[in-house]
């Protein structure tokens, strides 16, 4: 942990259910709060009006996110891999550019995303990505090889980043702040399953914690079965 100070953290992707997730409980903490989404989902952002500022634009826009992280220290970046025009690995590129050298920069993606390649997957799992992948490609909806471009950027950078890999998720109240490990396939995360909001306090939390710098951590939430048994067994 670290007493790393925090005022103001710039959310890219702030439209999204994890992005206001993530305006909440940054500004719970008293940050100033900056948010980037696409021009036809502004007015998503009209319960915030007035506590935050909001910049439209594609979050792969780079005058964009050069204006959005302006004197930000946390950077909290939504990254999906919409379309097939690299807008997860945009995205990336923009803000490891343009975020000043010494913010936090904190990235959202799922288990699939592997950094050393010691993950281990069930057969399902692999499956089901398999088929995922091809078909939405294929349909042009999104193109999920963009996003571990994106990730490999990031896992290359010399920046103070993040990378959060989230487990399936559901709705719901905060149960806390979910529990990690840096593999998937570790017994702790067996139960598979973090309600959103708590990814979005892994999120916002990650900025003040310098253990995380660097480190990709699978997350679960913290009163899953798999969670408790291992919180059990220590
Ligand atoms: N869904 C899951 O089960 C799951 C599981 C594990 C990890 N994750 C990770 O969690 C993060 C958020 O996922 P989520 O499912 O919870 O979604 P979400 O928070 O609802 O966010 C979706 C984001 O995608 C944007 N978006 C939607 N359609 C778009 C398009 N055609 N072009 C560009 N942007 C578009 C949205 O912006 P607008 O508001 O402008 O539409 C929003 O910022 C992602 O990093 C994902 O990899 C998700």
């Amino acid at each position: 942990m670290s007493s790393r100070e925090i005022h103001k953290v710039c959310i890219v992707g702030a439209s999204g259910k994890l992005g206001k997730y993530m305006i909440r409980h940054a500004l719970e903490r008293g940050y100033e709060v900056v948010g980037v989404c696409r021009p036809e989902s502004v007015g998503k952002l009209d319960e915030f009006a007035g506590c935050i500022t909001v910049i439209p634009g594609r979050t792969d826009d780079r005058d964009v996110i050069k204006k959005a992280v302006a004197g930000c220290d946390g950077v909290l970046v939504v990254l999906v891999p919409w379309g097939v025009h690299d807008y997860a690995s945009g995205t990336a590129r923009a803000v490891l550019d343009h975020a000043g050298p010494g913010a936090r920069l904190v990235f959202s993606c799922g288990w699939h995303i592997t950094r050393d390649g010691k993950d281990v997957y069930s057969r399902t799992f692999r499956a089901m990505l398999a088929a995922a992948t091809v078909i939405i490609r294929l349909v042009r909806m999104a193109d999920i090889r963009d996003q571990v471009k994106a990730c490999n950027l990031v896992f290359a950078s010399d920046a103070l980043w993040t990378v959060v890999r989230g487990s399936d998720l559901e709705e719901g109240e905060s149960q806390g702040l979910p529990a990690w490990s840096r593999h998937v396939g570790d017994p702790i995360l067996a139960s598979n399953i973090t309600r959103r909001i708590d990814f979005a306090l892994f999120m916002v939390e990650a900025l003040v914690n310098d253990d995380l710098i660097q480190e990709a951590p699978a997350i679960v939430g913290c009163r899953t079965e798999s969670a408790l048994a291992h919180a059990a067994a220590r």
